[in-house]
């Protein structure tokens, strides 16, 4: 039996954030987390981190240390996306205002802190919003690139293009100067950009299958998406919304759920056009460093599977 796998996830919950604490809260055997760490994205970061700690009274874990970090990129002006997740960020449930405390020490710094004092290759960085907070680490104290496990990330597209502007994928176009910071980091990277995530679909009868677990986590969950979805079917035309989020959990859970490849991918972080675009050189057609490994297929019901056996332990 393995130990379980010790990561910090930094987060700008969201709805798909949501199912994410969720489905690793729900993994304790494979997954030990040390911290969540929230930052500015969907919605402004005093919302990230009042959403945060509201999954994790739903999960009841209010021993989850839970740190503000980034109120805003790096440099350039915050975006945001209630149009999506709704003003709170968590719209669709009826919850209750979280009392678990929201910890003193910065987000950055418990992440700098937990990096220099775990053992070296230990602690997995799993990111689900902008790099902000990891590459104002990184800033602080490059020192702990060389200690992180991986950083497995949701953010990015490539065949997919963006879905914040035709480019961009909302988590880089964010703050792409810290996605920069982070790609050119010597960080292990997994990413899991849109062409992975736009395949996992909350078809209606996957999200009643969540509903029927019964427990306040699982329907809470179900009407997180019922709400979160909306946006997307209007925009896409399909049944149910692409779950981003979750699935960088589930790839340290069973990543033979996943295909992909090593690549060099690099930031456009210039041209107004294609500000936030992850330039990923899927075909090698240049001789740059391979700097990540990119994902690009998932067996999406294999997935969902693992996702509603998880939310039902909780
Ligand atoms: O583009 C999708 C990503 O942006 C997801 O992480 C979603 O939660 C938002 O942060
Ligand atoms: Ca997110």
């Amino acid at each position: 039996m393995t130990e379980p796998r010790k990561i910090i996830i930094d987060t700008d919950p969201g709805q798909d954030d949501a199912a994410a604490i969720m489905l690793a809260l729900g993994s304790p055997a494979e997954i030990e987390v040390l911290g969540i760490t929230t930052v500015a994205g969907n919605v402004p970061v005093a919302l990230t981190s009042r959403n945060a700690r509201i999954v994790c009274e739903l999960c009841n874990r209010r021993d989850v240390k839970v740190f503000a970090g980034a109120d805003k990129p790096i440099s350039r002006p915050l975006v945001t996306a209630e149009h999506v997740h709704g003003k709170t960020g968590l719209d669709g449930p009826v919850v209750e205002e979280p009392t678990m405390p929201l910890q003193a020490q910065h987000a950055v710094d418990f992440i700098i802190e937990t990096l220099l004092s775990e053992p070296t290759g230990t602690v997995t960085l799993c990111t689900l919003g902008a790099l902000t907070n990891v590459a104002m680490a990184l800033n602080k104290a490059p020192e702990i690139a060389a200690r992180v496990r991986e950083l497995v990330m949701m953010g990015g597209g490539f065949f997919e293009g963006g879905n914040i502007t035709p480019a961009a994928e909302f988590n880089i176009y964010v703050d792409p100067d810290a996605a920069e910071i982070v790609f050119k980091s010597g960080i292990p990277i997994v990413m899991m950009p849109l062409d992975v995530t736009h395949r996992v679909l909350t078809y209606k009868a996957r999200v009643e299958k969540i509903k029927a677990i019964g427990s306040p986590a699982a329907v809470a969950m179900a009407e997180m998406l019922e709400f979160f979805e909306r946006f997307d079917i209007e925009k896409y035309g399909t049944d149910g919304g692409p779950l981003h989020d979750p699935t960088v959990i589930a790839y340290l859970i069973r990543p033979e759920l996943f295909t992909g490849r090593d690549c060099n991918v690099e930031i456009e972080t210039k041209s107004e056009l294609t500000v936030g675009m992850t330039v990923v050189d899927w075909w090698q057609v240049t001789k740059r460093k391979h700097n990540a490994k990119v994902m690009r297929f998932i067996d999406d019901q294999g997935f969902f599977d693992l996702l509603t056996e998880r939310l039902a332990r909780l």
